[in-house]
């Protein structure tokens, strides 16, 4: 059994490193746009720090996240979408309701649900049949009038498939005829072609959760939010932890990147794709597989057929590079993937691809292999 030390230990243990490369999380490691650092050293010379933010979020910001997503709708700025997911599972799950997901999915709101007393249905989507993903079939069929909450990752973490408006379309309408909220985790929309945010097409019974972590690289300034209608905002407000606002710090960085996005965006992409493709050749030529391609995210799931996920995962750490085995993800279908996270620089993931043959050899004759997280 192991403990929330030990886990906190793992974690302080790859912190402490600093020459770790870090490609198990699917944070953004590109250096930062010199705005957005402006922005926050600004607001720490400044010592704007010293006060609370407003507790929904500066308006300034709400008023940008809103306009970022295209929806009609308000925000509540909160420590990372995590806390914006959290937040709106107190709100809603009760016994006697579920929160129903696909498996794999991001498995920190069916904790949440759980803890509500809730019940979670997670429907497998782990194989080419559907092409990894949820159908609307699939859906219609676990859905019902207990049906609290609707927790959608699109694009999905670890798999990296993505959802068409008409798909989004069709999970609104059975939400609707259920009487429950569709939750569209957008954490990775802006990796993804197309993407659609679901309050855009249904603003009442659809809700967005947003992140900076991932596309702008503030994983650890602890900063996102949640989007929907007023009404929404107004009674999940009403549950959140953060009575004194999100970072302040954090809050201006976010803003600042939303300003440079588009050109920020240009280069993240153009970087993260460079850095796929280098990935799925080595990958590919080391024998193991790339389960879809092209990824909707920024992150690669590396099939490991014959290959203990665990085992590659701590011959890389011996290596000095973090990725991430499936189990964190599926205890049902983890056994066979890995997740590599490509918005890391260009010389971080060569680095990967140079060292990927020795640590499957290694990984073959792995027999103490430490609790991973
Ligand atoms: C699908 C998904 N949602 C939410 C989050 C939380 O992001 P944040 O860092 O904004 O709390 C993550 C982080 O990995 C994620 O993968």
């Amino acid at each position: 059994m192991t403990t929330a030390e030990d886990r906190n230990r793992y974690f302080d243990a790859l912190s402490a490193d600093d020459t770790l490369i870090w490609m198990g999380q699917n944070t953004n490691h590109i250096p930062a746009h010199p705005e957005v650092t402006e922005a926050m050293i600004a607001a720490i010379r400044s010592g704007a720090f010293n006060a609370y933010a407003p507790p929904l979020g500066f308006e300034s910001l709400r008023a940008a996240i809103v306009a970022d997503l295209g929806v009609a709708g308000r925000a509540l700025v909160t420590e990372g979408g995590v806390n914006a997911l959290a937040t709106l599972c107190r709100a809603r799950c009760r016994p006697g309701t579920t929160l129903v997901t696909s498996d794999p999915t991001w498995k920190w709101p069916g904790l949440f649900a759980r803890q509500q007393g809730a019940e979670v249905v997670e429907l497998p989507i782990f194989g080419p049949e559907t092409g990894y993903k949820l159908t609307p079939d699939m859906l219609r069929r676990a859905v019902d009038g207990r049906c609290a909450l609707i927790y959608l990752v699109d694009p999905n973490n670890p798999l990296g498939t993505t959802y068409t408006a008409e798909e989004i379309g069709d999970f609104l309408q059975i939400a609707r005829e259920s009487g429950a909220l569709l939750v569209h985790d957008c954490t990775y929309r802006d990796f993804a072609e197309g993407h659609v945010p679901a309050p855009r097409l249904d603003p009442e019974n659809a809700v967005c959760s947003v992140s900076f972590s991932k596309w702008l690289g503030l994983a650890g300034m602890r900063v996102g939010a949640l989007v929907g209608a007023p009404a929404l905002i107004e009674e999940v407000s009403g549950y959140a932890s953060s009575i004194l606002g999100a970072g302040v710090v954090a809050q201006r960085g976010a803003e600042a990147g939303l300003r440079v996005k588009a050109e920020w965006m240009e280069t993240v992409l153009r970087i993260n794709r460079a850095n796929q493709e280098a990935v799925k050749a080595a990958a590919e030529a080391a024998g193991l597989s790339v389960l879809v391609w092209p990824s909707q995210a920024n992150f690669l799931c590396l099939g490991t057929t014959g290959l203990a996920p665990e085992a590659l995962v701590e011959a890389f750490r011996r290596r000095g590079i973090m990725i991430r085995q499936g189990t964190y993800h599926t205890a049902r279908f983890g056994h066979s993937f890995v997740k590599v996270s490509t918005t890391v620089p260009e010389a971080w993931a060569v680095r990967f691809c140079a060292e990927l043959p020795g640590a499957i050899a290694a990984a073959r004759s792995l027999t103490d292999i430490p609790a991973l997280f």
